[in-house]
Formats: structure tokens, sequence, C-alpha cells
């Protein structure tokens, strides 16, 4: 079966006798499957806002990929007041620990009454006195590896890469951007269905190619000859440049863009996390493969001037997502065509789809 997965998606280096991912891909769910622990287990993904566990003893439980890795995990604040990421499984016989956000001084588990501490430790069990080499690291829950950017926290089960490989175009592009005046708004966060593979989804986010044809609203607010595209080894970075008197942000002059008309920056963090940032604020959109065919596409505002929301690049994202997702589901009942496989890349438009085809083959070939 390795062989199988691993044959002909090699993506050439040079995007200029390249052919783009087979097929297959987009729709066999073997691959999907094996995706599974060679990407999602393996790198970094958006865990939520340092909100959620704000104050010492907040904890918050969730799913980590469901549909993909299907991993119970917990966030908690410490009493050192450090936030952690913590297996959810109870060490005693995998019950899950905790079922609902709140506020605790100890982790109980409501099966047999295991305690553990806010960072993880065990702290005590009814009726095991009798067992040998009782408690032992074993009986901890599993801290899992934690990293922030600004707010944003983001957890691996078992990253192959630091997670400052993943956030520095992050770190190096929004220093000095208001993020203490960050707010989530959650009246306006949604969740859009896609009956199409993941991957097609992020081929589409990754080039403004498609910006003309598709995006008639956002096509007259950016300049399309401007449009930016930079690779960074874990990540692509777009930038949206606006026409003439369109919005854009106001860059201090020590900027690395001072004197480009920035409307968005577009931030992929390889593989499923985007980081789109606006005069008004950032959307966060976090990307969920639920089946080989079916994904899940958060938005998650959080704002820092609403007097902005309405306006250039940030504006009317709701309509940009419908016809994103009508056509990337277009493109899912193409792949399972008998009579196509492979195209090729535009080497001027298409460098962020060959990037992430290129990163997508590298963790794929490896175990
Ligand atoms: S499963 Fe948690 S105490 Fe038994
Ligand atoms: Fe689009």
């Amino acid at each position: 079966m390795h062989d199988r997965i691993v044959s002909d998606i090699d993506i050439d280096q040079d995007i200029r006798v390249a052919r783009t991912l087979p097929a297959r891909v987009y729709a066999d769910p073997e691959i999907f499957k094996a995706q599974r622990e060679r990407i999602f287990a393996r790198t970094w993904h958006y865990a939520g806002h340092d909100d959620l566990v704000k104050v010492v003893g907040q904890v918050y439980p969730f799913t980590l990929l469901p549909g993909a890795l299907e991993e119970p995990l917990l966030l908690t604040r410490d009493a050192t007041d450090r936030i952690r990421c913590l297996s959810n499984v109870c060490t005693h016989r995998g019950t899950l620990v905790v079922e609902g956000a709140g506020h605790l001084q100890q982790l109980r588990c409501r099966y047999h009454g295991r305690r553990f501490t806010l960072d993880g430790r065990f702290h005590s069990m009814p009726e095991f006195e009798g067992t040998k080499d009782f408690p032992s690291p074993a009986d901890d829950l599993p801290n899992v590896p934690i990293g922030s950017w600004e707010r944003f926290l983001l957890v691996s089960l078992a990253p192959v890469m630091p997670v400052a490989d993943v956030l520095a175009p992050l770190v190096a592009r929004l220093s000095g951007l208001p993020f203490s005046t960050l707010a989530f708004d959650p009246l306006s966060a949604r969740d859009y269905f896609v009956n199409a593979n993941w991957a097609l989804y992020i081929d589409n986010y990754l080039e403004g190619f498609h910006i003309p044809y598709v995006h008639s609203s956002l096509a007259e607010t950016l300049d399309y000859g401007e449009y930016g595209v930079e690779l960074a080894r874990y990540g692509v970075v777009q930038l949206g440049i606006a026409k003439e008197g369109e919005p854009a942000f106001e860059l201090p002059p020590d900027h690395p863009d001072d004197g480009r008309r920035v409307a968005a920056y577009y931030f992929w963090l390889f593989p499923l996390t985007m980081f789109n940032v606006y005069p008004w604020g950032i959307s966060v959109n976090v990307v969920t493969p639920l089946a080989v065919d079916r994904t899940r596409v958060s938005f998650l505002p959080f704002v820092w001037d609403e007097s902005k929301r309405q306006q250039g690049a940030g504006a009317g994202l709701d309509r940009v997502e419908r016809e994103d997702e009508a056509v990337v589901e277009a493109v899912q009942r193409g792949v399972r065509s008998r009579l196509y496989d492979r195209g090729r890349y535009s080497p001027t438009r298409e460098t962020g789809v060959h990037h992430f085809h290129r990163l997508l083959a590298e963790f794929m070939s490896t175990d």
C-alpha cells in the first residue's frame, strides 16, 4: 500500500516542468487515511485563542481534527498561570476526563475518581493501595506540544518541526499591529461545509489566479497585476494589493511592506490553518478534513477596528467563500473523472499551489 500511495506523487521542484497532484490524491479514501498519520499527526493545528483559558483553573476540552485525527484534548491554565494542552483521556481505563468547559481546581475522572492536577500530573486514585509501581509517569495525562502567536494557540501531537518555523512568516510581517485590542466576535463566526477534499480547498486558497474569474467583487478592489506570493518553508504568504483609492493598511515606515498598498495579507500555515489579516482585524480560517470528500471551514473573526469591517478586500467574505465553495465542489466532481489525472502549473500564478503540493508529497513519502 505504501508504494501505491507515494508512487507518482512526486512534484518536480521546477514548476515549469512539474505536473500537479494526481487526481486520486483528492478522491482515494486510502490516501486520506494515510494523511492522518503522515501529515496531520505531525504538523501544527489551530487550537483556539487564549481567552478560552483566561484564568487559572479554566479548562476547555476539544477534539483535534474530528474526522481525521479525532484526538480528545484539553486546554488548561495551570496553577503557575501557564497554558497547557493535555490528553483528555483518563490514564486508568480511558474515558474522557473533562466533558465541558469550566473552572476547576483539579481534574477528576467521573468514572472511578482518579484525580490529576491542572498540569496533567497524577494526583490520587481510590482503591489502588495494592497496585505495584504505582503511580508512575505513565499515569500522568500526556502533555501535548503547544505554541502560541499573539492571542492564538497551536498544538501538534507529534511535530516534526518547531512551531517557530511555522509561525516565522507571521512574526516577520505583523509586529506592530494592535493585537492587544483584538477581540473575538462570536456572533459573526461561522462554519461552512464543502463537499470537496481538504486539499482542493487549500489549492484554491493558494492562488489569486482565479480572482478575476470567480470573485467579481474582490476583483474590483484588488490590483491583479500587483498580487504577491511569497513561499516560506512551511507556508505561503499572499499579499492582496489595493487598487488606487481602495482601502489599505497604514503601515509604519520601518515595516517591510512600507510603500505598498497592502489591502490584505493571506497567511497559510501548512497544512490547515489560515490567518487572513485585514485593516479591520484577522479572520482565522480553520480547515477541518471530515472525510475524503467533505471539509469544514470555520471562519473565526477577531476585530481591532470595527469601523473598517465593511471596506475593501476584508468585506463581503461570505460571498467570496460561497464563490470558492462552488468552484471547489466542481473540481471534486472533476477529479473523479476517468479522463483527467494531472495538470500543469502557471509559473507566474501558481507558485503557492506548487509549493503546497511539494510539501504534501514530502510528508506523504516519509513515515
Ligand atoms: S477511567 Fe478514569 S478513573 Fe477509571
Ligand atoms: Fe477564492
